[in-house]
């Protein structure tokens, strides 16, 4: 079961490494469907530490990079080339090491501060259709990206595509996030899920909890990629 208006299909994996070779053989699955039809792949990638397996994997895989465009979920108000960034962990684990052209990468410019590069990230959005892939994370809290239990997670169509985020519980407090609408417009989302630490939101998501990440609502429904141990009723955190 899941919240309403959300279609959830959870994958049990065996652990972390699992996770990893599995999400990455999702992304190329969906890159060469996307290639074919459209010529270009649009992804949305998660930040955290879970996707940098997967990225470092994704570095030795065999496509045409000049087709790849990447955008990024969320995004931590730090200076650029801050080690916390989300833009600097999948940097140092994938995109630095890839020919990608330097105008297929759109960091967020959350050095400006939350509201303004909230407001210019919504407007590259805004020229932008469906994603052909979107990367979530989980938080022990049942976040995902930066929308965080008790804030507007942007859910209605009308929403912004991108959110200033002032007091987020995990550090830095100050970030921009894609809205839950702009995240739902996409082809497929992929969320990877592994830790102890994330049992409980994972039975939270599964009992139909309203969590942020059950906001995520796209057509095609969300896979779940997730450690089996997170599915088994066990002791709670
Ligand atoms: C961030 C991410 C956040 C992350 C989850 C899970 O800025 O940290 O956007 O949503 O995906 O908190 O993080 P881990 O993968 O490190 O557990």
């Amino acid at each position: 079961m899941s919240a309403p208006g959300q279609r959830v299909r959870w994958h049990p994996v065996r652990d972390a490494q699992e996770l990893a070779q599995q999400a990455c053989e999702r992304v190329l699955r969906s890159a060469e469907a996307a290639i074919a039809a459209r010529g270009i792949f649009s992804i949305v990638l998660a930040g955290g530490g879970t996707p940098r397996a997967c990225y470092e994997r994704l570095r030795a895989a065999r496509t045409d990079w000049s087709r790849w465009r990447i955008w990024f979920g969320d995004e931590r108000c730090l200076p650029p080339g801050h080690r916390e960034r989300n833009s600097r962990m999948a940097g140092g684990a994938w995109l630095d090491h890839v020919p990608l052209g330097s105008a297929a990468v759109h960091t967020i410019a959350a050095e400006r501060g939350a509201v303004v590069a909230a407001g210019a990230y919504a407007e590259e959005l805004s020229r932008v259709d469906e994603f052909d892939c979107v990367l979530l994370g989980l938080g022990e809290d049942g976040h995902t990206a930066s929308l965080f239990p008790g804030d507007d997670w942007g859910v209605t169509p009308g929403s912004p595509d991108a959110l200033a985020v002032h007091s987020a519980p995990k550090p830095p407090p100050e970030r921009i996030s894609m809205s839950a609408a702009r995240l739902s417009r996409a082809r497929c989302v992929l969320f990877l899920v592994a830790g102890q630490s994330k049992r409980r939101a994972v039975s939270g998501w599964h009992a139909g909890e309203q969590l942020p990440a059950a906001a995520i609502a796209p057509q095609a429904g969300v896979d779940v990629l997730v450690e089996a141990a997170l599915l088994q009723p066990g002791a709670s955190d």
